[in-house]
């Protein structure tokens, strides 16, 4: 049996964070020993917001390096980056032609930060879920692990899939590219932030205090977790609406010390703040210190981690290349004559 295609990305964009981690990158590890996977640093992304042009190239290294130091196998995924395959670029042009304007004008992170940014907001930005869509179509991907947060974008991708570009080219009873399913795991999809438990924690919330850094030291972490948001009540629980952030700190302290929510409970249950703390404080720093270590080695090798990008470009490209040239020609592009010796 064919197996199914994977594919999903990050953005570059400063620090990747426990969210990333938990709501994604951990998904990907498990998914790359069933499945046919590719998992990209979407670059083209992170630049549709004001960015520092000295930092990008290193960030989308470092990225890639992280994706590896969490587990990812290059033997059994293709790693690469977003605009080394231009074939991203190109079908988003193409999607772009179809997809109506009211659908991106919808999008809600589009709104919220584009709220942030008012008149200086790109035309990339609100162009961003086309080009995420650009990215899982080109490698007609059946699933694409996420977190929660990306639920609205993976919508968008399935309905220009099935609407736009199937349900108007395609030729009778066939498909011109695979309609997409998000995978989104309970556990882990919506990390909140340290510093307040109703929003989710993000690399773009201006408080470096409001997320744990899959790079913060030992000590960074602890101070980070003894200054985090808590409440006056005594004891830790999941389910109580009113106290998000004890509910928030419990599930990383099951999820990151491969506990059930539930055994986390009992154990934890009874815990005044400053003893549970010290306790999830110890179970991050553990979990964190083998991607640390393993990322310092891979930066410090920088021809293999070119090898690892080159080598997942070329595969890229060989699959992106031929979806590329399905939708050219179900929208009646002329085909390219062949060169002339
Ligand atoms: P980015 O870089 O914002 O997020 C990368 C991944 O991390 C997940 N995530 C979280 N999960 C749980 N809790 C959180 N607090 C949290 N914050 C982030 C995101 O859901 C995402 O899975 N638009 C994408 C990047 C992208 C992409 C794609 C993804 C571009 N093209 C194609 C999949 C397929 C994004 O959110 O990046």
């Amino acid at each position: 049996m064919e197996r199914k295609r994977v594919l999903s990305g990050v953005q570059p964009t400063g620090a990747l964070h426990l969210g990333n981690w938990l709501g994604a990158i951990r998904n990907w590890v498990t998914l790359q020993h069933q499945h046919d996977t590719f998992f990209c640093v979407v670059d083209l992304h992170a630049i549709t917001v004001p960015h520092d042009p000295a930092l990008l190239a290193q960030q989308t290294r470092q990225t890639a390096a992280l994706y590896l130091a969490c587990g990812i196998d290059p033997q059994l995924a293709t790693v690469f980056v977003q605009s080394h395959v231009p074939a991203h670029s190109e079908l988003c042009w193409l999607l772009n032609c179809i997809t109506p304007l009211n659908w991106l004008e919808r999008m809600i992170q589009f709104k919220e930060k584009a709220g942030k940014q008012g008149n200086q907001t790109s035309v990339g930005l609100l162009d961003y879920p086309v080009l995420m869509a650009a990215d899982i179509l080109l490698y007609n991907a059946h699933l694409v692990p996420v977190g929660e947060d990306q639920k609205q974008h993976l919508e968008l991708a399935r309905n220009i899939a099935q609407q736009r570009l199937n349900g108007r080219f395609a030729s009778d009873g066939e498909t011109v590219l695979n309609v997409p399913e998000p995978l989104i795991l309970p556990e882990g999809a919506r990390v909140m932030s340290l510093t307040d438990g109703r929003n989710k924690m993000s690399k773009s919330d201006p408080n470096d205090n409001s997320r744990i850094n899959l790079l913060d030291t030992p000590d960074l972490v602890r101070k980070k977790i003894r200054r985090a948001r808590t409440d006056a009540v005594t004891g830790l629980t999941f389910d109580d609406p009113e106290r998000p952030e004890a509910a928030n700190l419990l599930a990383l302290y099951a999820l990151l010390g491969g506990r059930s929510p539930a055994a986390a409970a009992q154990e934890c249950g009874r815990m005044g703040w400053g003893r549970f703390k010290a306790v999830l404080s110890d179970v991050v720093v553990e979990a964190l210190a083998p991607i640390q270590q393993r990322h310092g080695e891979l930066m410090a090798d920088p021809t293999a981690l070119d090898r690892v990008l080159s080598q997942g470009r070329q595969r890229a490209e060989t699959v992106a290349q031929a979806s590329l040239e399905r939708v050219r020609t179900a929208l009646g592009l002329a085909p390219r004559t062949p060169e002339t010796p």
